[in-house]
């Protein structure tokens, strides 16, 4: 059997405004999926019969990273909440895309995965999704995707991408986190409400034409690019007040809910700071906490599903 893992991801600074130019800044988390796989008589989905060529995604990365030709049965296990801001598909199409290819006797680049996964999410979010997720369920630590070379971070690959918004073009950079960050808890509260990022995603660009939404969009963007030199400083407060900021800003161009609203609030007693975290509507916050479990209680208090984690440093890996 050949089995893979991968993380889910968390955004710190700059999501929705990584479609317009602005650098995303994401972290690994260690809430990861699995996938295994081995040789079968028939097709098998964790147990059951499936027909990999009905699966358009489970298909791709099977005729991309496998063979349709003997059949396989595949086992999926995730302690990634779904459709929920934190990159669940993401994981599972790296993960299976690592399990597929080692199973076939080529074990796929990290930057292949990263590349086929952001092709899939591309097609499932109608063109317009950055490589955020997939590059860092691929890469795991810290990641920078910005629309050009920074030249003071780790350059790991480029990708361009047709959208209904014209050609876009991203570089994607690792950023190694001082240690006064990564050893802080990670606490993530879910509002128990998923969300769709191609809605979201679609609501913003009808906006976009609009002055004052586009202000504070570029407040967004600015306040992501100031964040790259505060991460590297590693001060937690002043990275917890732009979280702050940040997701005042986010609420301001529609993204956040009352639900997480309540959520960040909540915690903020006990954290550096707390914002929504991805495409926003429902999903999750995320809050960097010395008192993680006074979080917790704070958000189940409030409603919200906690998730006590940490910063994962590994990406994508081949599991034992
Ligand atoms: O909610 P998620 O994990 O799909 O994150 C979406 C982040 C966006 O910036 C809104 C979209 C994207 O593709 O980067």
């Amino acid at each position: 059997m050949w089995c893979a893992d991968a993380p889910a991801k968390a955004i710190l600074f700059g999501e929705h405004a990584v479609l317009y130019g602005a650098p995303a800044i994401a972290i690994a988390i260690d809430l990861r999926a699995s996938v295994s796989v081995k040789k079968s008589t028939n097709w098998l989905l964790n147990g059951n019969e499936f027909n990999p060529l009905i699966n358009p995604h489970l298909g791709h990365l099977i005729s991309e990273f496998g063979t349709m030709q003997s059949p396989l049965s595949i086992s999926i296990d995730s302690g990634i909440p779904i459709a929920a801001g934190l990159g669940s598909s993401a994981a599972l199409s790296v993960a299976s895309g690592m399990a597929l290819s080692s199973f076939s006797g080529s074990l796929a680049s990290i930057e292949s995965l990263a590349r086929a996964a952001h092709r899939a999410e591309a097609s499932a979010q109608g063109g317009r999704a950055s490589p955020t997720d997939t590059s860092v369920s691929a890469l795991g630590g810290a990641v920078i995707v910005n629309s050009s070379r920074i030249e003071t971070l780790e350059h790991r690959w480029s990708i361009d991408l047709e959208s209904p918004d014209g050609s876009k073009h991203w570089d994607v950079h690792s950023l190694s986190l001082p240690k006064s960050l990564s050893s802080i808890p990670v606490v993530i509260g879910f509002t128990g409400n998923s969300s769709s990022t191609k809605e979201m995603v679609e609501i913003v660009a009808n906006q976009m034409h609009q002055s004052a939404f586009r202000a504070s969009m570029n407040e967004v963007s600015e306040l992501s690019r100031q964040a790259i030199e505060l991460l590297s400083q590693g001060d937690p407060v002043a990275i917890g007040e732009a979280m702050l900021q940040c997701h005042h800003l986010l609420k301001e161009i529609g993204v956040s809910s009352s639900h997480l609203d309540n959520l960040v609030e909540a915690v903020l007693p006990f954290s550096f700071g707390a914002k929504l975290t991805g495409a926003g509507g429902g999903g999750c916050i995320i809050a960097l906490s010395n008192e993680p479990l006074s979080c917790a209680e704070a958000i189940r208090k409030s409603g919200g599903i906690p998730y006590v984690t940490s910063f994962a440093e590994n990406g994508v890996q081949i599991m034992p």
